[in-house]
């Protein structure tokens, strides 16, 4: 560890320390340094269902086209989810956030990519990319950025010793909670090492917590949470976390809401339109986020989050053992929903066919390693 570099690890969490030549957790010399998620790109079939979902969950509906749904959140930014017309429901990728136009001209160049000019609104440049698992992304930059709506109310709290409310009461809204901005999504991949290099190298992300299965450290992690290089400006402790399985796919997203009552009032009016609610309300440990976990209606998790950690880029990794009961710090017990401990045909068909490919890293000792985590 560096004289400069942080250690934020030592607790009851997380264990202190890489194996000595083990992977690092982050790029020397990457192509350029995103500064944060843009939006996320969906495509579905019925877009007016899914913009009622999108309005109860908190979104606001920043345009729509004759094929395209825009959504945003409070915060001023771009729209962080895009939701194409198409034949079936399928996530299609993230697009990040490069600091400027140079930058995506950079990255295009290194790749042997195009740069093209965006359609959506806002306009801007990207380039379109895909990681080595197969997943397609864009990094785009120059998008003309929205003002800031009316958020969340702020309320204000009485402490033992510390009064701020006199002769007023609490009483926050049940109505959706406001999201106000993008902040991560989880991806599940059969190369998780060669895109985790992937996404160090060429978008200089930085990793805050490794994880590893159960019994196996010496093989090397198995999932991550990746942040943002921001220098000293403060970023997510995830924007990304990918982990190591037999599918190439969409785990979940997540939104952040202002504070703990909003998020518990929006899942209140969530429950009430009869939603299905996946896991929560907890405290995670990695990023420390409160959190409540819905699925949408074609079945899609998502998120509400508020008070995730926010690392600079002195924050040293986290090494711990993956376990289901060390995806919270306090809540209700994770459900099978959550875990999807329910195998699909689906799941099945991803299994078989990653078990048969020698060429990724879900082997048949991993699949082991993935099924004691459930038992932890
Ligand atoms: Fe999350």
């Amino acid at each position: 560890m560096t004289r400069t570099s942080k250690n934020v690890h030592e607790d009851l969490h997380s264990e202190q320390g890489a194996i000595k030549g083990g992977r690092a957790h982050k790029a020397k010399n990457p192509v350029i340094k995103v500064e944060d998620l843009a939006w996320l790109e969906f495509e579905k079939p019925d877009l007016d269902a899914a913009e009622q979902f999108a309005h109860d969950f908190g979104f606001v509906t920043a345009g729509r086209s004759s094929d395209a749904l825009y959504l945003r959140g409070a915060l001023a930014g771009t729209q962080c989810v895009v939701i194409r017309q198409g034949a079936k429901s399928r996530f299609i990728g993230p697009a990040f956030k490069a600091v400027d136009t140079a930058d995506v001209r950079k990255l295009a160049k290194e790749t042997n990519s195009q740069v093209t000019e965006l359609t959506s609104p806002g306009g801007g440049i990207g380039v379109d990319l895909v990681d080595p698992s197969g997943i397609p992304l864009r990094v785009v930059a120059g998008v003309a950025e929205l003002p800031e709506l009316p958020l969340q109310e702020k309320l204000s709290f009485n402490f033992t010793g510390e009064l701020n409310r006199v002769n007023a009461m609490q009483r926050p809204p049940r109505e959706p909670a406001r999201v106000e901005r993008l902040g991560h999504v989880v991806l599940e991949s059969t190369n998780f090492n060669r895109a985790l290099d992937w996404y160090q190298q060429h978008l200089g992300l930085i990793v805050s917590d490794f994880l590893y299965f159960p019994g196996q450290r010496q093989l090397g992690p198995t999932m991550a949470f990746i942040r943002c290089d921001r220098g000293s400006t403060p970023a997510d402790h995830h924007t990304l976390a990918m982990t190591l399985g037999p599918g190439r796919k969409y785990i979940h997203s997540a939104f952040q809401v202002s504070d703990l009552d909003a998020l518990a009032a929006g899942g209140e009016y969530l429950k009430e339109q009869r939603y299905k609610h996946s896991w929560g309300i907890g405290r995670h440990i990695e990023g420390s986020q409160l959190f409540d976990y819905w699925r949408d209606p074609d079945g899609f998790l998502v998120e509400h989050f508020a008070d995730g950690d926010m690392f600079d880029n002195t924050v040293e990794p986290g090494w711990a053992e993956m376990a289901a009961s060390g995806l919270s710090q306090w809540g209700p017990a994770v459900t099978r929903d959550f875990l999807e401990a329910n195998p699909s045909p689906h799941f099945i068909k991803h299994l078989v066919s990653a078990l048969a490919d020698r060429d990724n890293e879900f082997t048949a000792q991993r699949l082991l390693g993935l099924a004691k985590v459930a038992m932890r």
